[in-house]
């Protein structure tokens, strides 16, 4: 089961970046096939239906809908911008939900956010739900915020707080789990081709495996 990952942050000492590594490595250890991505790889400019009209999709858009209908599920690290999702995440699901037939639909996702807050980013994460589910999404009822995330990390990127680690290993596993029997139960054989044929669709950004 192929499952895209990655965090919604630019910037060079994300926090989520670092959550969403781990992430990445437990979902990989329960068997997943992860595609780890640089939300930079998907640059994409504010959503304008002008633009949309006249050129469609602009290309980091294109290559995030390309690696999404490549995935059976996807993992997303997020911060919490003023009580809420981050605009550049909300911008991303509103450019790949102009493609047809609809990207998000069918997929799997868990959400988990890291914050230096005490909430860790949970408000966020609940209104980041809204946008994936009314797509189509099955959004996994588990969300991992990470409190105090500037000082949760050791120095192998790993959780220090035992406890929050082994919640971590747990929902993760519950969700490549259900993710499997989701993508068995959802993805036809024409699902099937259509990840296929994106995976097959190489772009400049993503250039072919040699
Ligand atoms: C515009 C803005 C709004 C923020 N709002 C919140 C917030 O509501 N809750 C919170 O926990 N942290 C908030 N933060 C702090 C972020 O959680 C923190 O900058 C975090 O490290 C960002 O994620 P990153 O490290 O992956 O880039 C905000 C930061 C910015 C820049």
């Amino acid at each position: 089961m192929r499952v895209l990952a990655f965090a919604a942050s630019r910037r060079a000492s994300s926090l989520n970046r670092r959550l969403i590594h781990l992430a990445a490595e437990i979902a990989g250890a329960k068997g997943a096939d992860v595609d780890l991505a640089e939300f930079g790889e998907f640059e994409m400019p504010i959503y304008d239906g002008d633009v949309d009209h006249d050129s469609g999709l602009p290309r980091g858009a294109l290559e995030l809908k390309r690696r999404v209908i490549a995935a059976d599920a996807l993992i997303i690290a997020t911060p919490e911008y003023n009580y809420s999702i981050s605009g550049a995440l909300k911008n991303a699901v509103d450019w790949v939900s102009r493609a047809r037939p609809m990207p998000w639909r069918g997929k799997s996702l868990y959400l988990l956010s890291a914050s230096p807050s005490a909430m860790g980013g949970i408000r966020g994460l609940w209104q980041t739900r809204i946008p994936f589910e009314g797509c189509g999404a099955l959004v996994f009822p588990d969300m991992f915020a990470l409190p105090h995330a500037h000082e949760a990390f050791d120095e192998n990127g790993r959780l220090k707080d035992h406890a929050l680690a082994e919640r971590l290993e747990k929902e993760l596993s519950g969700f490549v789990r259900l993710a499997e029997a989701y993508a068995d139960v959802i993805a036809p054989p024409e699902r099937r081709s259509a990840i296929n044929k994106a995976l097959e669709e190489q772009t400049d950004i993503q250039p072919a495996a040699e």
